[in-house]
């Protein structure tokens, strides 16, 4: 039955915990989607203002190229070809003259390089380049297509992010432009003859880099404000972890009170029930002790202490059932205006031969002045005598009893104040002394003080305990006017 129970609590804990379970995975792997996309998104980004880049570059080269064209053969190619005949290179007068075309053609504009090949061969007839002047067989594809007449270009690219690291290589991207080299008509109209291919070399390395730093920012911002979310996510599920086991704390706290005043309900009962059986053979088996005892007198004399015994055994039995009835019988408060002095004076008055008895000298200071306090008088009574029982117990070797009452106006309290000179109780002791049955003492029931919290609490008061091991305990009990 209660592992049931159990089980049924714990699939219960473990129902509520599910939810928190589920919104923590889909927080976690949300912003792992999220870094993901980002990621993504970045990639394309890049790649997609890489691709506007060459486009645009390419168109640009074009232009340049076909200007270029334009001025080599107005400017070089006819003036030289009346005045020479023929177009020789390798004549340092003529090469001079077309590197100084080139070079004015293309001044001011983002050009790297600018090669010209020679139709007829694949050889290079002209450079910006000088160590390139007069190599064959370097014009690739895009030569072939440029000299059937087709513009085209090509880019040579290395590094990629990594590249940004320090240290590393630095990204380098180059834009080779092919197009034909054709001879212009009369009226500046491109002619069918193509000459040769003209390239045009750009440097695309500072727009890529800036390109790829952009990417890694990108990269760089969506991982730190990811990071940032996930520890405040972090810290939020933490959180959230730390209440959620506050609160089963909590709720088996207040189940196990449940459980312990249940049980303590149910054994109210059983002791009421029993010790009622038992007082009444009790007065019983004592009158007929009694009895017995002055017959003894009579028929073997010096044997009247047996019956002495039986006498005093059951007195005390009595005492600790009506102790246990005490603490089991359901408390209906006949509550009266009451004197608590009158109280504490009939205690002390019937407790004092006990006192002289056992060497306890008694120190009474009771406020005239106090009002007079709605209380039930017979539990109020026996309140203060199991009080005042303990304290007497804890000086065997005698002491000083100290019984004070006060009125605090203040707090509108009455205070009724017992102090003793005895063992004093440790802190961990203290902690259990109102807990029922728990007890010291060889013929102790523990039930004194569980009483005592009862019908304190019955009034509204309260109880503390001052106490040093070794030096004596105070007791105080605060009771409302009512
Ligand atoms: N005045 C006191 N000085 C020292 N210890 C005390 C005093 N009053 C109570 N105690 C401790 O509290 C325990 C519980 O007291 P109580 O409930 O009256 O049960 P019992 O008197 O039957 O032991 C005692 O056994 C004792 O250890
Ligand atoms: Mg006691």
């Amino acid at each position: 039955m209660v592992k049931i129970k159990k089980i049924e609590d714990d699939a219960a804990s473990l129902a509520s915990l599910k939810p928190f379970r589920l919104v923590k995975f889909f927080s976690y792997s949300g912003l792992a989607v999220f870094l993901l996309f980002t990621l993504v998104l970045s990639w394309v980004i890049s790649n997609h203002a890489k691709k506007v880049l060459l486009e645009r570059s390419e168109a640009y080269a074009f232009v340049v190229a076909e200007n270029l064209s334009h001025q080599v053969f107005q400017q070089f190619v006819l003036p030289t070809v009346v005045r020479y005949g023929k177009i020789a290179l390798r004549n340092p007068e003529q090469f001079a003259r077309l590197d100084s075309v080139v070079r004015n053609a293309t001044h001011g504009m983002r050009i790297q390089a600018v090669t010209i090949f020679d139709s007829r061969e694949n050889i290079i007839s002209y450079s910006t380049v000088s160590t390139r002047i007069g190599r064959t067989g370097e014009g690739g594809i895009e030569y072939r297509k440029a000299l059937a007449g087709e513009n085209n270009s090509v880019v040579l690219s290395t590094g990629s992010l990594l590249n940004l690291l320090p240290g590393a290589r630095p990204i380098s991207s180059q834009l080779s432009t092919f197009i034909p080299f054709r001879q212009y008509q009369a009226n500046n109209q491109k002619g069918d003859v193509i000459m040769g291919v003209i390239e045009v070399v750009q440097d695309l390395s500072e727009d890529v880099v800036a390109i790829t730093k952009l990417q890694g920012s990108i990269i760089l911002t969506s991982m730190l404000i990811m990071s940032a979310l996930f520890v405040v996510l972090g810290f939020i599920v933490a959180r959230a972890d730390r209440i959620i086991d506050a609160r089963a704390e909590e709720r088996r706290r207040l189940e196990q009170q449940l459980n312990q005043s249940q049980r303590l309900a149910t054994l109210g009962k059983m002791v009421a029930s029993v010790s009622h059986e038992i007082k009444n053979p009790l007065g019983i088996v004592r009158s007929t002790a009694d009895i017995l005892g002055k017959r003894l007198k009579s028929v073997a004399p010096g044997n009247e202490h047996l019956a002495e015994i039986i006498v005093e055994e059951t007195g005390r039995l009595d005492g600790i059932v009506r102790e246990f009835l005490d603490f089991a019988r359901p408390q209906e408060l006949k509550m009266a205006p009451t004197s608590v002095n009158d109280i504490f004076s009939k205690i002390l008055t019937f407790m004092a031969p006990e006192l002289e008895r056992q060497n306890i000298v008694l120190e009474t200071s009771l406020a005239q002045d106090i009002p007079q306090v709605s209380l039930d008088q017979g539990l109020m009574h026996r309140a203060c005598l199991n009080i005042l029982v303990n304290g007497v117990q804890s000086m065997p070797e005698g002491g000083k009893l100290t019984v004070e009452t006060r009125y605090e106006k203040t707090t509108g309290m009455v205070l009724l104040v017992v102090s003793d000179t005895g063992g004093g109780m440790s802190l961990e002791k203290l902690g259990h002394i109102f807990t029922p049955f728990y007890t010291d003492k060889n013929r102790g029931t523990g039930l004194g003080l569980a009483i005592v919290k009862n019908i304190v609490d019955s009034h509204q008061g309260t109880i503390s305990v001052d106490s040093k091991e070794g030096e004596g305990t105070t007791f105080t009990i605060a009771l409302p006017l009512g």
